[in-house]
């Protein structure tokens, strides 16, 4: 007691402190994004403050540290393993943001039973719900693992001398904006708080071998909430998405320090909890209709798997002096350039028009692969063509209007095969390459003009 804290400013935005407030943030040049937190506080005040006291690092040589044989522990969700990049890895930390009452609670329920059976048991600390509300949900869930600790708990310290005690080999924090720690003065939540606790936490798994799982809330723009380098700070940073109304869930990494961060986790929201969807490009195409002009079917390659995912292009006149693009699902720059490729190369006049353009389902497509997809989406809908039944399209288009090769052909092929598509409108160059024979009509194209007139029906 009466020791005097020192108080500096930190940006919300991009973590950068200052020792006096400004308006604009000298790291990221962001408006009013700093607010105050006190200083970090020194080792002994940090031990005091319940963490367990290990041993000081010294330096070791490469060829001397002992390789841990680190096998990753399954959750026994295999969509959420392979998003992990193959499981979890031992003393790893992991931040799940999502929207409220998207299921980060559920998931990280049910993938406590699978780590729970790995021997060690799994702490589930919540922040925001009784004990006996979890358990709760965990009945609803199926969740009856004797393995699984549960523990009502906001305070740091208690968290981390409960985990000493247990000594489990997983953590879960639900969530790390109710935490705080009695060392920092602000109020659970505040930048200071979420940030050093968020460290702590890291620090303390890395040390003492427990993987530990954060649950973060986001911020209205989506963005998980606090400072920027609460990402830093964590190994892996996922994130839970769904459209609203929709039962569909969609799991991805967004920084991974053990894995591809392309994968995604498809997941289905039920009363028993959430249940893998096993065939994606199914659920993606369900609600398509063959009678629409300016939809098309495009096979994605998201991370390491297919998906056929639906692209819809709406053009209209336009009636403004600059006429309107709007995008959901496909990069802006992306759509205007096609639009300028379709004016110059295609002689799609375009000047006057409106466009839009959505991936169906919520989910995004960033690979270059996509551009003829929404090449011929465009035109079809400025021509008020409807694209025949059981078509697919991929192809990178360059400024020239030249159709490019692009990577894994065969596998989106074998996708549109295996969903019963017939004809596929592909890079003349990657039909050249082709090893097997696909029980599909392959319609090669040079230039995106040819290719609308190959998809172009009645
Ligand atoms: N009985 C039920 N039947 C079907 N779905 C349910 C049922 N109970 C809850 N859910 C689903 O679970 C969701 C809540 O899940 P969960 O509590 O895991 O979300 P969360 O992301 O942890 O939310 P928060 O940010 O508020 O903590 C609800 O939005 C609802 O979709
Ligand atoms: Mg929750």
């Amino acid at each position: 007691m009466g020791a005097k804290v020192k108080v500096e400013f930190a940006c919300t935005a991009c973590g950068t402190s200052s020792p006096k407030w400004v308006g604009k943030c000298p790291g990221c040049g962001e408006w009013n994004t700093l607010v105050e937190e006190a200083v970090a506080s020194s080792t002994a005040t940090r031990q005091r403050a319940g963490m367990p006291d290990f041993p000081a690092s010294r330096p070791v040589r490469l060829t001397e540290v002992e390789e841990t044989a680190s096998s990753r522990a399954s959750c026994g969700i295999a969509e959420f393993d392979r998003v992990m990049g193959g499981g979890v890895v031992p003393a790893s930390a992991t931040l799940l943001g999502g929207d409220p009452g998207i299921g980060k609670s559920t998931i990280l329920l049910q993938a406590a039973r699978g780590l729970a059976r790995h021997g060690k048991p799994v702490l589930y600390v919540s922040g925001e719900e009784s004990e006996a509300q979890v358990k709760l949900r965990a009945t609803r869930l199926g969740v009856t693992d004797a393995g699984i600790y549960l523990m009502s708990e906001t305070s740091l310290e208690r968290i981390l001398s409960a985990t000493g005690e247990l000594s489990p080999g997983t953590l879960i924090v639900d969530s790390i904006q109710t935490v705080f720690s009695s060392d920092l003065p602000g109020a659970p939540g505040s930048v200071g708080q979420v940030r050093e606790c968020a460290a702590r936490l890291a620090f303390f798994g890395k040390k003492a071998g427990v993987s530990v799982f954060l649950v973060g809330h986001v911020t209205k723009e989506g963005a998980i909430a606090g400072p920027r380098v609460l990402e830093h700070i964590v190994d892996t940073v996922l994130y839970f998405e769904g459209e609203k109304g929709h039962p569909y869930r969609i799991l991805k990494a967004v920084k991974n320090r053990f894995g591809s961060t392309n994968e995604i986790g498809v997941f289905e929201m039920r009363a028993e909890g959430l249940t893998e969807v096993a065939d994606p490009s199914g659920m993606f195409l369900s609600e398509r209709s063959d009678e629409t002009s300016g939809t098309l079917v495009f096979p994605a390659i998201e991370g390491t798997r297919p998906l056929l995912v639906e692209v819809q292009a709406l053009v209209s006149q336009s009636f403004l002096a600059m006429p309107r693009r709007t995008t959901l699902g496909v990069d802006y720059n992306r759509v205007i350039l096609m639009c300028a490729i379709l004016e110059k190369k295609a002689g799609v006049s375009l000047y006057n028009q409106d466009v839009f353009v959505n991936v169906a389902g919520g989910i995004r497509v960033d690979e270059p692969a996509a551009d003829l997809a929404l090449c011929c989406a465009v035109a079809g809908s400025f021509k008020d063509r409807v694209v025949p039944p059981g078509t697919a399209v991929f192809g990178e288009v360059g400024l020239g209007g030249e159709v490019r090769a692009v990577p894994m052909a065969e596998m989106r092929l074998n996708e549109a095969a295996k969903m019963g598509f017939s004809r596929v409108v592909l890079p003349a160059s990657n039909a050249e390459r082709l090893g097997v024979k696909f029980p599909l009509e392959l319609l090669p194209v040079h230039h995106v003009k040819e290719a609308l007139s190959r998809v172009a029906g009645k």
